[in-house]
């Protein structure tokens, strides 16, 4: 099963989520995911590295190179979570045309949200047409400041997003920030309650869109 954090503009967390993502599920049961880090940046991997050995990271640059990162991933690994890059890129197109699930997050900013909606919305439409494929598709809103006039009206825009939302939002947290500064897992900090509360929600909220089959837990949790 591949996870694909995607987004057609910078800034609106794809790293930070899918890192959180891959180590929360590490901590819930889950077989440790494979990680394919698509962004030119690598920070990703470099997070990933120091925060949890269980979690194998690949690098792929180049559309091929994607290719060829997820067939390996996949042939040891049930799930594979990638950190696309922003914009257009060709790699986009490998990585959505596989995607079971494609997360897109996206800042809750007025300046910022309309043309990452957009931007988003119209490469997975290419890609969904192009190869006649259908995977399950949520907006994340992230950064949320409830202190702000505008968190109001973005809860009500949230619900009528489409494609749809996540019903869970992520705050704005700056136990993301420092977690990527440590490179440790963002939901095993201390003292941190309300990043572990919306990174958990959310994480929940994703992995019961994806079947069950693959996704499969470890144990008998
Ligand atoms: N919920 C959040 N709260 C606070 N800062 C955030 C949050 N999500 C992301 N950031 C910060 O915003 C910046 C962009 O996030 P990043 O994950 O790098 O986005 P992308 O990979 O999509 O470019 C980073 O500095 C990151 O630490
Ligand atoms: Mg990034």
């Amino acid at each position: 099963m591949l996870i694909v954090y995607f987004g057609t503009k910078g800034g609106g967390g794809k790293t930070s989520l899918s890192v959180s993502h891959a180590g929360w599920l590490v901590d819930h049961g889950y077989e440790p995911p494979a990680f394919l880090d698509v962004d030119v940046q690598k920070l990703a991997s470099r997070w990933l590295k120091s925060a949890e050995p269980k979690i194998v990271v690949r690098e792929a640059t180049t559309p091929a190179e994607v290719e060829k990162g997820l067939n390996a991933l996949h042939a040891e690994h049930s799930i594979v979570i990638a950190d696309g890059p922003g914009g257009f890129d060709k790699q986009n197109i490998v990585l959505l045309r596989r995607a079971d699930l494609i997360v897109i997050p996206v800042m809750a900013s007025p300046l910022d949200i309309h043309s990452a909606l957009a931007g988003a919305r119209e490469l997975i439409n290419v890609v969904k047409t192009k190869y006649r494929v259908n995977p399950k598709v949520r907006f994340v809103v992230n950064g949320l400041d409830d202190r702000t006039k505008f968190a109001k009206e973005m809860r009500s825009f949230q619900s009528k997003m489409k494609p749809p939302a996540t019903k869970a939002a992520v705050r704005r947290l700056t136990a993301l920030i420092r977690s990527a500064a440590q490179g440790v897992i963002p939901t095993r900090m201390e003292n941190e309650r309300n990043a572990r509360q919306d990174l958990d929600a959310l994480f929940r909220e994703l992995m019961s869109l994806v079947s069950s089959k693959h996704a499969k837990k470890v144990g008998n949790g």
